[in-house]
């Protein structure tokens, strides 16, 4: 039911303070994480020589989100693949590796024969899943309940941000024996706890992304640009567009920019810069100079206090959201993305629950 809501995908996205707190629910006792699904493998997991995170689309980016968090704190190499992609290459893969498949709906055909393949090879298969007996859940050798609750709207938002939370916590809980990081695991757990509340607050931007999405309505392209915690963020955010607004939209890292993507830059093109603050912020800055200087239109999203930071001269528009532990904060940053997409669905028209040529689960190759 959508409740006060006029689309599921509203209703989801205004869920998420309530899906996070179900997801971690029962996992952080006294500074503790706790997951029971992987107890039993945490020994092999923490001696493996490498984690291979595995999915498609969305829980290809929430995987990716956590990726830079599950290598400081495991000190394990973690490599991503793509399911389709990994298959398509017959990329290798060794008994010695842990393999992480991502999926919502934990029916996706990509990821499971990318998992029989895993399997054949030797890994050890964990699922990071949504769905309670799917097949995934089914045939890893063990895993975690995201607990997101059933989401309905194509474009996956609250699980999203679950899975990345989930990830979060499984690179607390296998990277729990080191005291060397004993400080930052204190501080991401008190995060985690505060998170629910911050999702919250930055919900509020509802009307401001609105009124964004009424000033984009009419545009053939936008851009994201992020790096880091964020790379994941300008991906996710651009499939939101594209997949629901029907507008093009292409997700960057911004490392990158000036080895091609700077070509497009003019005073037309609109470019939304995730420049909040981390440890990647010094460098954001010098992107938004760059792009200042080549005249782009840019909408800087940016931590709460920042503003002057970002945009000294005010010429660019500003989202401000609020501050989190960097690795919570691709959390924070896709929700004023979803929102704008879900407002230029609307505003444009289009079936934002269910978007054209796309199914809830794709259990075709
Ligand atoms: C986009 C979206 C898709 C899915 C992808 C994988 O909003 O939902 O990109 O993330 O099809 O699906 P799952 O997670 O069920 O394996």
């Amino acid at each position: 039911k959508k409740g006060d809501f006029d689309h599921f995908m509203k209703k989801e996205i205004h869920e998420q303070p309530d899906s996070l707190t179900t997801s971690m629910r029962g996992r952080l006792k006294d500074g503790v994480v706790g997951l029971g699904g992987l107890k039993d493998h945490m020994r092999t997991i923490r001696r493996s020589r490498r984690i291979i995170f595995i999915g498609c689309g969305t829980s290809y980016h929430a995987a990716l989100a956590a990726r830079p968090i599950m290598e400081e704190l495991t000190d394990i190499p973690v490599t991503m693949e793509i399911a389709s992609d990994m298959l398509d290459r017959k990329a290798l893969i060794f008994k010695e590796d842990t393999a992480v498949f991502v999926s919502q709906s934990g029916e996706t055909a990509d990821t499971l024969l990318a998992l029989e393949y895993a399997l054949q090879h030797g890994a050890l298969c964990v699922g990071v899943t949504n769905t309670v007996g799917s097949t995934l859940a089914r045939k890893t050798h063990c895993g975690v309940h995201i607990n997101a609750g059933c989401e309905i709207g194509v474009a996956s938002t609250k699980a999203y941000t679950c899975q990345i939370v989930v990830m979060v916590m499984m690179a607390l809980a296998i990277g729990s024996d080191k005291m060397s990081t004993l400080a930052q695991r204190e501080a991401i757990i008190a995060g985690l706890t505060k998170l629910p509340e911050k999702v919250h607050d930055v919900l509020k931007l509802d009307g401001e992304m609105k009124a964004l999405a009424q000033s984009l309505i009419e545009e053939q392209s936008l851009l994201m640009f992020g790096r880091g915690n964020n790379y994941a963020t300008a991906l996710e955010g651009a499939l939101k567009v594209k997949e629901v607004a029907l507008m093009h939209s292409e997700g960057m890292l911004a490392g990158e920019m000036k080895h091609g993507p700077l070509a497009l830059v003019d005073e037309y093109l609109p470019i939304i810069v995730i420049a909040t603050h981390d440890d990647s912020f010094s460098k954001q800055q010098s992107v938004i100079q760059q792009l200042h200087a080549r005249k782009g239109r840019l909408i800087v999203m940016c931590s709460e206090g920042d503003a002057s930071l970002v945009c000294p001269d005010g010429r660019s528009r500003v989202i401000e959201v609020p501050r989190v532990v960097d690795c919570l904060q691709p959390i924070i940053n896709i929700i004023p993305m979803q929102l704008l997409a879900y407002h230029l669905t609307v505003l444009r028209g289009y079936n934002v629950d269910q978007p054209r040529n796309l199914a809830k689960s794709v259990t075709t190759q």
